[in-house]
């Protein structure tokens, strides 16, 4: 928590008082951030201008609504909390915060200072995608499923578990495979999960193609799967991928309900 400082603060709004701005930069200084976040008042928890533009990016990509109000959010995976609290700016009623790997070995500092900085209601828990319960949890109009996937060990059981908690769309982002032949087979790279990766190459981690993300979906129940965007210069990476023997990969988004 921050002491005496920003108890019922927006996002975008400055910081109140010289003392606890300083304050503010020493704490954020403090931190290794993941996310960009604007805590208000010129104030970004990584304002190097090529993260602040990928993250401008992203979100296009994602086409999440504009106008979130009355919503409500559960982001999976939501490290410092960038698109937490963008939901909320949006006017989400609820956003719940999941989280597993990076707060237990980076720590939590960084969300938690966010949420204090930004006078947050987004409540937040330490809980697995694959633990997900909707009699525990409940069920979310958006489900945030961003970088996560490749990080699992089963990714088709998460997403069982993801089709339990969406009441309305899940937004899911992720590395797709780009093979140089058979990219429209349902084909995804092994991974045996954070933790036990043993030296396993970062571009082996689970990695499907849009077909095999397509129909783990569709296995999963999602009767409606919406690809929003696909691998950019995917020719060139088939081509690649031929040359190098070794499979490519791109940004995937989908929505699915
Ligand atoms: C690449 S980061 C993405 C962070 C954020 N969602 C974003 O898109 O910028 C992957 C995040 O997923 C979390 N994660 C990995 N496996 C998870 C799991 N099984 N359950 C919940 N979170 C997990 C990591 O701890 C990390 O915060």
């Amino acid at each position: 928590m921050f002491p005496g400082m920003i108890e019922q603060q927006t996002a975008g709004a400055a910081p109140r008082g010289d003392v606890d701005r300083a304050e503010l930069e020493r704490r954020v200084r403090a931190i290794k951030w993941c996310h960009p976040i604007d805590l208000g008042g010129g104030l970004v928890t990584r304002p190097e201008w090529h993260v602040r533009q990928r993250f401008v990016r992203r979100l296009r990509f994602l086409s999440l609504p504009e106008d979130l109000t009355g919503k409500s959010v559960l982001d999976v995976g939501a490290w410092d909390g960038f698109f937490s609290f963008e939901c909320e700016r949006r006017g989400a009623a609820r956003v719940v915060a999941i989280d597993t790997y990076a707060w237990d070995v980076h720590g939590k500092d960084g969300f938690l200072l966010a949420h204090s900085a930004l006078g947050s209601k987004v409540e937040s828990m330490r809980l697995a995608a694959e633990d997900l319960d909707p009699q525990v949890i409940g069920q979310f109009d958006l489900v945030l499923f961003l970088g996560v996937l490749y990080h699992l060990r089963s990714p088709i059981d998460v997403l069982d578990c993801l089709r339990g908690v969406t009441r309305g769309t899940l937004v899911c982002e992720t590395h797709a495979l780009v093979p140089a032949l058979h990219g429209r087979y349902p084909l995804i790279s092994f991974f045996p999960g954070d933790g036990h990766e043993r030296g396993t190459r970062y571009e082996f981690t689970a990695i499907p193609t849009i077909e095999c993300m397509k129909q783990m979906l569709a296995a999963a129940g999602f009767t409606q799967v919406d690809v929003r965007h696909r691998p950019s210069l995917a020719i060139l990476k088939r081509l690649k991928a031929l040359v190098l023997n070794r499979p490519q990969s791109g940004r995937l988004v989908v929505h699915a309900r």
